[in-house]
């Protein structure tokens, strides 16, 4: 086994010098290598230890031993790791260390809430944080990667994957991508308490036809670069050392056989750096898609696309020397997929010490610390979003105050697998607090008696007498309902995403008893529920918050903390809305309601029935003195804007205030709204304050009819409220030169 004694090896892009030096380095070891030595360094391959997907293979650890398989995912624990690492290391020729990935999507052994939860908080710092913690805690589990973050748009609740990204709008979805992207990888991927990300899927993948998993996306590359692509784009800038091609096709291509997308776009104009690793079996899906005749050909397309490293088909290890000797490939195609893995593993600092992240002490003092225990709990406070707080009786339900009996119902009420989500990795759903255990500790001194009511699935009605029962005497109901975490995320597409089973029936049942009923609708994607919305005085949306779900949902029943979450995308009215999302065009016959032949629906509104970035505060906030500090601005000017915001009510809160802008005449049809800004803000209870925003040219650019990025001058409305649809709003011109 030859010893590799290098020193450190620089952070990679942003370091001229130790580029150059880690590049010699990389060279080194590939001028060492044999074909089948480079081509097991692109195959990576799940242990057993979980499944992510439809195939596994059980020689994984063969193929380490033979040299077929440089990289492993599902696997952790310093033991495990370790075990794997020490094949590689010590038995194999080379002996260069395995890579081992993994999804932390929102956490790795203690959970956070979904993704698409905690984009609701708004809270970029967060985030990253999540990120930063998620990291640490991975790593000390043996975990060099992380199939995350995950950045997909989305506007289609039916497609069960919206639980792991970050909503409907471009902008917020870039930042979010960027603050995790930052906080898996910190400044230094060396740094054994870091990971390096994988911004995933790209491309398109949030817009399925029909929002079924897996199906075609077909949409203009306008609308596609104007959308979809910039959450991509920013978690590239912020760093990351990696991309996963995704499933669909895209403009007719596979993306894991599109050259387009992954040389011409990721690679020349995206100038990414990293690696491209295909999602699982993603290669060999080629034939399905019609464009591969089989197996090797199917290599060849990946290759020469652009993927570096095939997750789970093991067809470059088993095909590509034989493409090589046919020339269909060349050995320079295999090298740069090689250089580019072999040069996140010198980032590692795996060369330097491929044990570097197995440490027991280490594994046994970061799992479930207190500081990652503490942040579950202020991420999902911060993540939970109220819809309704109406009064009943003429008293708003909401936050309870010092009820003497509690009923606590449903069948997410008392349920902890459920609460870590899907994607929930190694979480350990035995730490989760549950809704009851939370409101137990939380409200110690009132009755509180429980009852499941009903189960997700079937029309067993026989739980709805003893929980009606239980309403009736009770002074509140706290009823959570929703879907189960294997109702979304991967493979879980819903053609009608409402709340499964007869769970709304009992809710609707137990608000006939009288007794104020509290609704925690606990799903990871919008659900449809206009019936309930219309009966409940009261709702919660509150996700799957993860570990410290029980926590976070008691303080908030309480008023110990005050609900500030904002919906990232918008919840329908019904299926036949969808897709539904506020930055929609106007058409030609934007909606009149005094006008039949106009854009909109005889049965519904167009609105959604909550919009994006709606959520209410258990105090009131209002918005006043809107100002622009002018009305005309050159195209290298910035426009100054402020807006006085006052906490009117009684309870201190957070408002996340929210910029607006609306291109009035374009060359192409433009939005009639588009999320420029926003700022979240903490007022005491009377507290007012004027917030100053700005605005450039850049953030008026938009992609013109040829693709190209750009500006032009003209009439802009500009708005500024605390969701998409209650604003204020003023104009302004820009102006070619002033
Ligand atoms: C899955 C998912 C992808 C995940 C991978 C590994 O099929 O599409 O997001 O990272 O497999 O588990």
């Amino acid at each position: 086994m030859v010893q590799f004694l290098f020193n450190g090896c620089g952070t990679g892009t942003g370091d001229l010098v130790a580029d150059i030096y880690l590049n010699r380095k990389v060279d080194s070891v590939l001028s060492l290598m044999t074909t089948e030595e480079k081509l097991g360094q692109m195959n990576l391959l799940t242990s057993d230890w979980d499944v992510t997907g439809p195939t596994m293979r059980d020689t994984y650890m063969e193929d380490i031993r033979a040299g077929r398989c440089g990289n492993i995912f599902n696997a952790h624990t310093v033991d495990y790791n370790r075990k794997l690492q020490q094949i590689a290391v010590e038995e194999t020729r080379l002996g260069i260390p395995l890579l081992f990935g993994y999804d932390v999507i929102h956490g790795h052994k203690t959970i956070f809430p979904i993704p698409l939860a905690e984009a609701c908080s708004w809270n970029l710092e967060l985030m990253e944080r999540s990120a930063m913690l998620a990291a640490r805690e991975a790593a000390a589990s043996g975990l060099h990667w992380t199939f995350a973050p995950m950045v997909d748009l989305s506007r289609d609740p039916r497609w069960g994957r919206v639980s792991e990204g970050n909503g409907e709008d471009p902008l917020l979805g870039g930042l979010i991508a960027e603050a995790r992207v930052k906080g898996f990888q910190g400044e230094d991927l060396s740094d054994p308490f870091t990971l390096a990300a994988c911004v995933k899927h790209f491309a398109a993948y949030g817009a399925p036809q029909a929002g079924r998993d897996y199906h075609t996306v077909d949409m203009s590359e306008l609308h596609f670069r104007e959308y979809y692509l910039p959450p991509y784009r920013k978690g590239i800038e912020a760093g990351a050392v990696s991309v996963m091609a995704s499933f669909n096709d895209l403009f007719g291509i596979p993306a894991t056989a599109s050259s387009y997308l992954l040389t011409d776009l990721l690679r020349n104009e995206m100038h990414f750096t990293g690696f491209v690793v295909s999602d699982y079996s993603g290669i060999e899906q080629l034939q399905d898609h019609g464009v591969a005749a089989d197996r090797q050909h199917a290599g060849e397309l990946a290759l020469l696309a652009g993927v570096d490293m095939d997750m789970q088909s093991a067809i470059f290890a088993e095909t590509l020397a034989r493409s090589l000797e046919e020339g269909k490939i060349r050995m320079q195609d295999i090298d740069a997929a090689v250089r580019r893995i072999l040069r996140i593993k010198f980032r590692l600092g795996l060369f330097d010490d491929p044990y570097r992240y197995l440490n027991e002490e280490r594994e046994a003092e970061v799992i479930f610390s207190e500081e990652l225990m503490e942040h579950a709990l202020v991420s999902a406070r911060e993540s939970v979003v109220l819809l309704k707080n109406e009064p009943v009786n003429g008293k708003k339900i909401l936050p309870l105050s010092s009820p003497g009996r509690i009923a606590v119902i449903g069948p997410l009420a008392d349920n902890q697998l459920d609460m870590l989500g899907s994607w929930h990795a190694a979480g350990d759903h035995t730490k989760v607090v549950t809704l009851l255990e939370g409101i137990r500790k939380r409200f110690s001194g009132a009755e509180i008696r429980y009852s499941e009511g009903c189960d997700f699935y079937s029309e067993d009605r026989s739980g709805f007498g003893r929980a009606i029962s239980l309403a009736r005497n009770s002074d509140v109901v706290v009823l959570a309902i929703g879907e189960t975490q294997d109702q979304s995320g991967e493979a879980a597409s819903r053609s009608i995403p409402d709340i499964p089973g007869i769970q709304e029936e009992l809710a609707l049942e137990l608000i006939q008893t009288g007794t104020p009923v509290v609704v925690m609708i606990m799903a990871e994607r919008p659900l449809i529920f206009p019936r309930l919305n219309e009966s409940a005085s009261a709702i919660f949306y509150a996700w799957h918050l993860g570990t410290r779900a029980g926590d976070a949902l008691a303080d908030i029943l309480s008023g110990a903390y005050n609900p500030s979450g904002k919906l990232v995308m918008s919840i329908p009215r019904n299926a036949g809305q969808i897709p539904v999302y506020y930055n929609t065009k106007s058409t030609g016959r934007p909606a009149d309601p005094n006008n039949r032949f106009t854009s909109k629906y005889l049965d519904v509104p167009n609105e959604p029935l909550y919009p994006f970035g709606f959520g209410l505060s258990y105090t009131d906030f209002s918005c006043r003195e809107f100002q622009l500090q002018d009305t005309l601005m050159g195209m290298n000017d910035t426009l100054h804007l402020s807006v006085s915001v006052k906490n009117t009510g009684a309870y201190d809160g957070h408002e996340t205030v929210q910029l607006y802008v609306r291109d009035l005449v374009g060359s192409v049809t433009r939005p009639v709204k588009e999320l420029k800004d926003f700022q979240k803000i903490f007022l005491a209870a009377g507290e007012e304050r004027t917030l100053h925003f700005t605005l450039t040219t850049d953030d008026l650019k938009f992609i013109g009819k040829n693709l190209e990025y750009m500006t032009e001058p003209g009439d802009f409305r500009v708005f500024v409220g605390p969701d998409s649809e209650r604003l204020l709003e003023a104009t302004f011109t820009l102006v070619k030169n002033n």
